[in-house]
C-alpha cells in the first residue's frame, strides 16, 4: 500500500485535467467509483470527487487483468487511477458535464476501499430519499451534489466575509462558548459543572455581552463567525445549534453600521451567488411595515400592501367593523389581484385556518365580479361607502376583498399570513428575485404575550434613541407596579436605535446601538423588572464594565445559515448545514442527545428524574 500512497502526492482532481497541458499526458486521479457501465469489451466508470466526475475507460483488448479488476468495482469503492487523458470519441460525448469531452485510459488501478452499497442513491440532484435516511446516513448524503454544493458555497460566503471584515478593520476574537447566561429571549442549554456542584454553564445564545466587553476592553472592531445555542422549539429557519456572523464596533453610529454591513452583506451575495440587490436598500420603520405588511419582516417581492380602513368602518353598518375600531382594534384589508376565482370552499379553508391559527373571530371578504360586489356583507354597505372602499383599496373587478378586523396583535399576523398564502396561491412570488430592506425604529419595548408586561423586543442592552431618552429616564425612579397608562403608552412609544436586515420575507440580521452608560442601563433593567440583585448577579459584570470608560458601541448579528438557505434556494437551513439537528433537536446520525452513565452523572452531581437504564458496562 506505500507504494500506493506515494502517488498520493501526483494525484490531480477530475476538474483540473481540464487545464490544456494535461491532454494525452499521464494521469493520477483518487475518488469514488459513481457510475459503472458494462458495454462487453469495454468498461466506462466515472470517478467522482469533490470538483466533479471524470470517465475511466478499461479496455479488454488491452488490458485483461485490469478489465477483471474494474468488473468487481462497485459504486462508492474508493480508487486510485493512472492512465492517459485523452479526448471522447466524437459520438461518446456529454454536453451535460465540464468534463464531458475527456476520458482516462486506465492503465493502473488501485483499489483503496471497498463500500457497503449506499442505502439511497447518490446521482440525482432532487432528494429520492428521506430526510430521515440522508441525515443517518449523512456522510454519503455530503457527497450528492446539492449537498457539495451548500457546503462549497458555504466555505466561499464565510471566506468573502472574512476578508471583508478583514479589510475594513476588524478584528477575529473567540468568545467562551461555557458561560454564564445571556438574555436573548431563548431558553438556556445548560452544562453542570463538575468542580461546582449544583451550579451551571450556559451555552452562549449569541456572543452578545462578551462583544460588548471586548469593546470597552479597546478591541474597537470585532467579529468571529459564532456558533450559538438556543433551546427554542425549531422551525425550517431554526436550529438549536446555529452559526452567525457577530460583529460589534467602537465609535459608531447607527449609519455608519447599517451602512458597512448592508455592503457586507450584498457584495458576498453579489460574488458568491451572482444575486445583485440594488443599494442602498430600503428602510421602513417598525410602523410602516406593520401598517403595511402586517409584519416586521415583509417579503417585498410583490405588492399587496395592506389598506387602512379604520375610519370607513363608520360609513358602514357592519358591526363587526364598527365594534372593532370602537374598541381601539384595527379595520385593515387585503386585496388580491385575481382573487374573486377563489371558491367558497377555498375561502371556507381560509376561513378556518385564520380562525384556527391566528385567533381571528372570522374572515370578511368581497369579490368584486361583473355584476358588482359579491359578498354577504354587501347589505351593510350603502353605494357610497362600496364607492369609497373601491377608491380607498384600488380593488378591480376581479379581485378580492379580505378584511380583519379586531384587535392589533390579531389583526396584523392574520393578514400577513394571507398575504403570503395569497401570493403563493396565485403565483405573484418569483423564486428567482431577491428583495430586501431594513426595518428600523423598533420600540425598546413591547407588551409580552402572556405575561401583559413590558420586555425588551430586542435585548436588554439595546440603546433608545436619544429624542427619547428622556422618557425613559423619567420613568427610571417609578415603582413599575405603579406605572400610569399613560406613563405605560410613554414606554411603549420609546423608539431603540436597533435595525433588522430582512430578505424575501426572513429576518437575516439584526442589531443595535447598546446602551454604555450605568444608569441608562440600570433604569431598563429597572423597567423589566430586573432588580438591582438580580441584574448584579446576571449580569454585574457588564455593569461594572461599563463603569470603566465604555466607549459608545453597537453591533449586529447575522444568520449565516438563513442566508445560505435563500441565496441557495432551499427550503430549510438543514439543507446547508453539514450536520443538523431534526426538529425534534436530534442527530440522527449519532443519535445525540442520548442517556449517559451513571457514572458520568454522579461525577457531575446530576440525578435525573427519568430512570436511567442500567449502565451498559
Ligand atoms: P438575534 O437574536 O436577532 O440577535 O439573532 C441574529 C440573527 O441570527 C439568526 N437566528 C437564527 N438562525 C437559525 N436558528 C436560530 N434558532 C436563530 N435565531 C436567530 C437570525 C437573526 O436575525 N446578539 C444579537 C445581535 C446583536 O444585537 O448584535 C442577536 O443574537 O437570522
Amino acid at each position: 500500500m506505500s507504494a500506493t500512497f506515494s502517488l498520493f502526492s501526483q494525484r490531480l482532481s477530475c476538474a483540473e485535467l481540464l487545464l490544456p497541458q494535461y491532454l494525452n499526458q499521464e494521469v493520477t486521479l483518487a475518488g469514488w467509483v459513481f457510475h459503472h457501465r458494462d458495454q462487453g469489451g469495454v468498461i466506462f466508470i466515472d470517478l467522482r470527487d469533490r470538483s466533479g466526475v471524470m470517465q475511466l475507460v478499461f479496455d479488454l483488448s488491452t488490458n485483461k487483468e485490469l478489465f477483471r479488476q474494474a468488473e468487481e468495482l462497485r459504486s462508492e469503492d474508493v480508487i486510485l487511477v493512472r492512465g492517459v487523458l485523452r479526448k471522447r470519441d466524437v459520438d461518446s460525448i456529454n454536453p451535460k458535464i465540464r468534463t464531458g469531452e475527456l476520458e482516462v485510459l486506465v492503465r493502473e488501478l488501485h483499489v483503496l476501499n471497498k463500500s457497503k452499497p449506499s442505502p439511497f442513491s447518490l446521482d440525482t440532484y432532487e432528494e429520492t430519499a428521506s430526510e430521515e435516511l440522508r441525515l443517518e446516513y449523512r456522510y454519503l448524503d455530503l457527497r450528492r451534489l446539492p449537498m457539495q454544493e451548500a457546503i462549497a458555497k458555504r466555505h466561499e460566503f464565510t471566506h468573502y466575509i472574512r476578508n471583508f471584515l478583514v479589510q475594513n478593520g476588524f478584528w477575529e476574537v473567540e468568545t467562551p462558548i461555557l458561560n454564564k447566561s445571556t438574555p436573548e429571549g431563548a431558553r438556556d442549554f445548560l452544562v453542570p459543572s463538575r468542580l461546582h456542584p449544583g451550579s451551571f454553564y450556559a451555552l452562549p445564545q449569541s456572543p452578545q455581552i462578551f462583544k460588548q466587553i471586548l469593546m470597552v476592553g479597546q478591541i474597537e472592531r470585532y467579529y468571529q463567525i459564532a456558533r450559538c445555542f438556543r433551546d427554542e422549539d425549531l422551525r425550517k429557519d431554526r436550529q438549536p445549534e446555529f452559526t452567525q456572523i457577530d460583529l460589534e464596533m467602537s465609535f459608531v453610529n447607527q449609519n455608519m453600521l447599517m451602512e458597512l454591513s448592508e455592503k457586507m452583506i450584498l457584495s458576498a451575495l453579489k460574488e458568491v451567488f451572482a444575486i445583485e440587490i440594488p443599494s442602498p436598500l430600503p428602510r421602513l420603520s417598525y410602523k410602516e411595515a406593520l401598517e403595511n405588511y402586517g409584519t416586521d419582516k415583509p417579503d417585498i417581492r410583490f405588492g399587496m400592501k395592506l389598506v387602512e380602513l379604520g375610519d370607513w368602518a363608520y360609513q358602514t353598518e357592519f358591526q363587526v367593523f364598527r365594534q372593532a375600531v370602537e374598541k381601539k382594534g384595527r379595520l385593515k384589508a387585503l386585496v388580491v389581484p385575481g382573487g374573486a376565482e377563489l371558491s367558497r370552499k377555498e375561502i371556507d379553508e381560509l376561513t378556518h385556518w385564520v380562525m384556527q391559527d391566528f385567533k381571528a373571530k372570522g374572515l370578511a371578504w368581497i369579490k368584486i365580479g361583473e355584476e358588482g360586489f359579491e359578498s354577504l356583507i354587501t347589505k351593510y354597505l350603502s353605494e357610497e361607502a362600496q364607492r369609497e372602499l373601491l377608491q380607498r383599496s384600488g380593488a378591480q373587478k376581479g379581485d378580492i376583498i379580505f378584511f380583519g378586523a379586531g384587535s392589533a396583535d390579531i389583526v396584523f399576523p392574520t393578514l400577513s399570513a394571507l398575504r403570503l398564502k395569497m401570493a403563493e396561491r396565485f403565483g405573484l412570488i418569483n423564486p428567482k428575485q431577491y428583495a430586501a430592506l431594513w426595518v428600523v425604529d423598533f420600540p425598546l419595548f413591547e407588551l409580552d404575550s402572556q405575561t401583559h408586561l413590558p420586555a425588551s423586543m430586542h435585548h436588554p442592552f439595546t440603546a433608545p434613541q436619544e429624542e427619547d431618552r428622556p422618557k425613559l429616564l423619567r420613568l427610571k425612579d417609578k415603582p413599575i407596579e405603579r406605572l400610569s397608562q399613560e406613563d405605560l403608552e410613554d414606554l411603549l412609544s420609546i423608539r431603540s436605535q436597533a435595525y433588522d436586515l430582512v430578505l424575501n420575507g426572513v429576518e437575516i440580521g439584526g442589531g443595535s446601538l447598546r446602551i454604555y452608560d450605568n444608569e441608562l442601563q440600570r433604569a431598563v433593567f429597572h423597567l423589566l423588572r430586573i432588580s438591582e440583585k438580580e441584574a448584579q448577579d446576571r449580569f454585574g459584570f457588564l455593569l461594572t464594565a461599563l463603569q470603566y470608560g465604555a466607549p459608545p458601541h453597537g453591533g449586529i448579528a447575522f444568520g449565516l445559515d438563513r442566508i445560505l438557505m435563500l441565496a441557495l434556494g432551499r427550503n430549510s437551513i438543514r439543507e446547508v448545514i453539514p450536520f443538523p439537528k431534526t426538529q425534534k433537536g436530534t442527530c440522527l446520525m449519532s443519535q445525540a442527545p442520548s442517556r449517559v452513565d451513571e457514572l458520568q452523572l454522579r461525577e457531575i452531581h446530576i440525578k435525573t428524574l427519568v430512570p436511567t437504564p442500567p449502565n451498559p458496562g
